[in-house]
């Protein structure tokens, strides 16, 4: 039997730095310009070929989740959802997604990441790991604030000379997004984990343990893919202005779930049609109507 490979979207947390905005709501229910943030990782991941997608969030904003995206069908594909009950770290997401994740490869995206060019990279990786015996992929990217991310530093050869979170002074420019990619036993891995010292199961542990069994392999992006912040209203703002930029410019949306499910062949071109006639009159709905001409 063909392995599919799972997806996971951690949506919790308790966003304080963007405080009074996710005093109501959570980080990942904000607009970026014209959607809200989840549409973006959400997308990203049904760009990646990935259908089966659990959503990780906390217990008041997962039924606001669930009211926003429902079972998936409308977008071709099955979301479910768990609940973490404490923001106990990125890790937990393994220890809460344990049965759902099985014996599949699981790609992980943080529900605050947004992703915007060519996802080769993804496809390539998920690839990877379905057709190999691959522990972990994880991604470097560029970034003038290192000192704010998970950053990897990479010897001459290619290999991975050491990783780090959050460090004061970073030993590399290359920051780690929050998309990574694993075989199924990252869920043994997370259950050997220890919180560290601010209280946290840190991914960057999951990846140092791969990388102390070798199974570790990092991928560098960089030029043709932006990689958005938005853990601070400025950040944010500048999110929705790039969004915006470039929709006004095209013509063409950017995470817009049932464009992706379209071009994806997840829907077909009569259920595209029968989701689109559910949406409320907007602009948005007017976009979906002209993918059809
Ligand atoms: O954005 C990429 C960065 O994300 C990585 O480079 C870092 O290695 C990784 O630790 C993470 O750093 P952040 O500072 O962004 O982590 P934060 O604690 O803000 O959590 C990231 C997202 O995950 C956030 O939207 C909330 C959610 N989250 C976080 C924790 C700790 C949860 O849903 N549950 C949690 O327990």
């Amino acid at each position: 039997m063909e392995s599919v490979t799972k997806g996971i979207i951690l949506a919790g947390g308790s966003g304080t730095r963007l405080h009074p905005m996710t005093s109501a709501f959570s980080k990942q229910l904000q607009p970026i310009y014209d959607k809200p943030m989840i549409y973006y990782p959400l997308s990203t991941l049904m760009m990646g070929g990935v259908q089966q997608i659990m959503i990780i969030s906390t217990p008041q904003d997962t039924p606001v989740f669930e009211r926003l995206l429902g079972d998936g069908s409308r977008f071709g594909i099955h979301l479910q959802y768990a609940v973490q009950d404490q923001p106990r770290g990125i890790a937990e997401a393994f220890l809460i997604a344990e049965d759902f994740i099985g014996q599949d490869n699981v790609v992980l995206i943080l529900g605050d990441n947004v992703f915007y060019g060519k996802l080769d990279f993804l496809r390539t990786a998920i690839n990877a790991h379905r057709t190999g015996d691959r522990g972990a992929t994880i991604f470097g990217y560029p970034v003038q604030d290192a000192q704010r991310y998970g950053v990897v530093e990479m010897s001459a050869d290619g290999t991975v000379r050491s990783l780090e979170e959050k460090p004061a002074a970073p030993r590399s420019n290359l920051a780690i997004p929050g998309l990574y990619v694993y075989d199924s036993s990252v869920c043994q891995i997370a259950k050997g984990l220890k919180p560290s010292a601010r209280g946290e199961l840190e991914i960057t542990s999951v990846h140092q343990a791969y990388l102390d069994q070798e199974r570790l392999h990092v991928e560098l992006i960089g030029r043709g893919i932006a990689w958005l912040d938005t853990g601070t209203p400025e950040s944010l703002l500048e999110a929705s202005t790039f969004i915006h930029a470039i929709e006004k410019r095209q013509g063409l949306k950017i995470g817009c779930l049932e464009e992706v499910a379209l071009a994806r062949g997840y829907l077909t071109t009569e259920a595209f049609k029968a989701s689109v006639e559910q949406l409320p009159a907007s602009p948005y709905r007017e976009y979906c109507e002209r993918l059809l001409n």
